[in-house]
């Protein structure tokens, strides 16, 4: 068990501090003797890794905003640890007026930021990684159920991630025949930075914690243990799905 990722060297893209699901799956991925090679977005956010994440953990630059950015990250991350195995990618970005004013009031740069940022990149992350990538390689990206329901103040954020979601189900297909995997989790409400940009969150937060089967949000670490192993050979059976690990808050929402 704690070898399960022995040999695996695995892209870690979104820490930007400790309360991070990617740090969550990082952490995961360690435990079960994994090698995790970690992105950052810039300097700002490497000054931030600096402070918690061991010196001998590799990291390389990728503000995922330029495709340029993308495949120059995927090319150094294969100098330093060669083909790899997967990639989690667990990064979202909408402009807070965006975010914070309602769908009705989206405006063409907005909408097209939020898309950029938090559906796209999965694209040409997926491009890059699969060019490097070994048989039984796994790409996971990270959504939430407001792609699904209208919830309340996710506003832009739910139209990107229904786009992240079927672009992940396209990618699944497109690179079966390379053995590569293509998923989501779709993780419950955590405090994180992200989180912190949505009108309200602390009572989002408390509602999806109330809609927990035991009354107790995911954690980050149960988020992470999920995304270890959908990186595993164990998961290997598991392609353009979109796994709830949020504590069944799903099966309640009625909105
Ligand atoms: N926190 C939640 O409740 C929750 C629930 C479901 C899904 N998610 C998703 O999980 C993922 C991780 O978010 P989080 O909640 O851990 O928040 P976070 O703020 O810790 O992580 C978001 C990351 O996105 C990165 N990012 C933003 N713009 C970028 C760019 N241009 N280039 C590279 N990186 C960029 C940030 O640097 C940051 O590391 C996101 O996709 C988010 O939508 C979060």
């Amino acid at each position: 068990m704690m070898d399960l990722l022995k040999g695996k060297k695995i892209v870690v893209m979104g820490v930007a501090n400790k309360k991070s699901i990617a740090w969550g799956c990082a952490k995961a991925i360690e435990a079960l003797g994994g090698q995790v090679v970690l992105t950052y977005q810039n300097d700002r956010m490497k000054q931030s890794l600096d402070r918690f994440v061991s010196k001998d953990t590799l990291m390389v630059e990728c503000d995922v905003a330029e495709d340029s950015n993308v495949e120059k990250a995927f090319k150094e991350i294969q100098g330093l640890v060669g083909n790899i195995d997967g990639v989690i990618h667990a990064i979202a970005f909408a402009d807070r007026e965006t975010l914070q004013n309602g769908v009705i009031n989206t405006k063409k740069p907005g909408f097209n930021l939020a898309e950029d940022i938090s559906a796209y990149s999965f694209i040409s992350v997926t491009r890059e990684a699969s060019k490097i990538m070994n048989e039984k390689g796994s790409i996971l990206t990270m959504t939430y159920m407001g792609s699904t329901y209208a919830i309340p103040n996710y506003n832009m954020m739910g139209i990107a991630k229904a786009s992240l979601e079927s672009a992940m189900r396209y990618l699944a297909v497109e690179l079966g025949g390379q053995g590569i995997t293509v998923n989501a989790i779709s993780a419950g409400a955590v405090r994180t930075l992200a989180v912190t940009g949505v009108k309200g969150h602390s009572e989002l937060l408390k509602q999806s914690e109330a809609l927990t089967t035991d009354g107790h949000s995911v954690s980050k670490a149960e988020i992470g243990n999920a995304a270890a192993f959908m990186m595993s050979d164990l998961a290997t059976g598991i392609t353009g799905d979109v796994i709830y690990v949020d504590k069944g808050v799903h099966l309640f929402s009625t909105n």
